[in-house]
């Protein structure tokens, strides 16, 4: 398998007044293409830093991280390339650290998505609009140049392909939370990141409904090769991903 993410000696502190909170404490990890990675941990192990450093939310302290997008080709590289290029880095092999803080937003919108516990729709907004943000979003950035129709036809059937194409105009309040997750799901799909991290996406899920959320993450994965690295304090679940990683005391194993 082709590895996508390469985490080595990654460290993470957090300085508080009372003085240093190491939380990551030597990371080394490599996740490939298509994989689904799930990882479990006990509460405070430092699995959503994790998550939020690999997704560039956040910088490490120390170490590398470093995405593999695709072969060495300009044109299969998303749209922050011209800039890494002039600078004589490649623009597929990226360490996203090295770049600029409005290149890393280009990176991230394009490359990650997120899904987290909570929504986080935008409440003002239907359904079909949270989804179409990020496309609305890149084009407002330049990053992309297609059409307010295209946008909204292409957010419409990946509401469908998550079964939620007759609630397009519902707003988050007007759907259930099982609902309400998958248009969250849509809406991190939008721009087809290459990886998906998921932190505790069924955690305010009965259990029926956080397995169909599930099922529906493995399907996008079977079908569309999108890597998922899901952190879940579900046992059952964590199971059916390709791989379990636990976090304990800082390190991943
Ligand atoms: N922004 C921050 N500032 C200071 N300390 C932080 C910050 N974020 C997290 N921490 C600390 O880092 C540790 C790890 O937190 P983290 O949220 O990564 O744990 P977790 O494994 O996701 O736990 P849970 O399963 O409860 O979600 C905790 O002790 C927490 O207090
Ligand atoms: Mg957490």
């Amino acid at each position: 398998m082709k590895e996508l993410i390469t985490v080595a000696g990654l460290e993470k502190s957090f300085y508080m007044p009372a003085g240093e909170v190491k939380v990551l404490k030597g990371i080394d990890a490599a996740f490939g293409e298509g994989e689904v990675v799930s990882i479990v941990g006990a509460s405070g192990a430092g699995k959503s830093t994790f998550l939020h450093v690999l997704g560039t939310l956040d910088k490490p302290t120390q170490g590398k991280i470093t995405y593999r997008i695709k072969d060495n080709q300009k044109g299969d590289c998303p749209g922050f390339t011209d800039a890494v290029v002039e600078r004589g880095l490649s623009p597929c092999v990226i360490d996203p650290f090295s770049l600029s803080n409005g290149e890393i937003a280009v990176f991230r919108n394009s490359v990650i998505g997120f899904i987290f516990q909570f929504h986080y729709l935008l409440p003002e907004f239907t359904a079909i609009e949270n989804v179409m943000m990020p496309g609305m979003i890149a084009v407002s950035s330049q990053q992309s140049a297609v059409s307010h129709k295209e946008i909204y036809e292409k957010a419409g059937k990946l509401l469908d392909e998550l079964g939620l194409y007759a609630r397009k105009d519902h707003k988050p309040g007007e759907l259930s939370g099982g609902e309400q997750q998958r248009v969250a799901v849509a809406r991190a799909l939008f721009l087809e990141p290459k990886v998906v991290f998921a932190d505790e996406p069924t955690g305010n899920l009965d259990k029926a409904t956080g397995e169909e959320l599930f099922r529906l993450l493995m399907e996008i994965n079977s079908k569309h090769g999108t890597t998922f690295i899901i952190v879940t304090h579900n046992e059952h679940l964590s199971k059916r991903c390709h791989r379990i990683m636990e976090m304990v005391d800082g390190k991943l194993r």
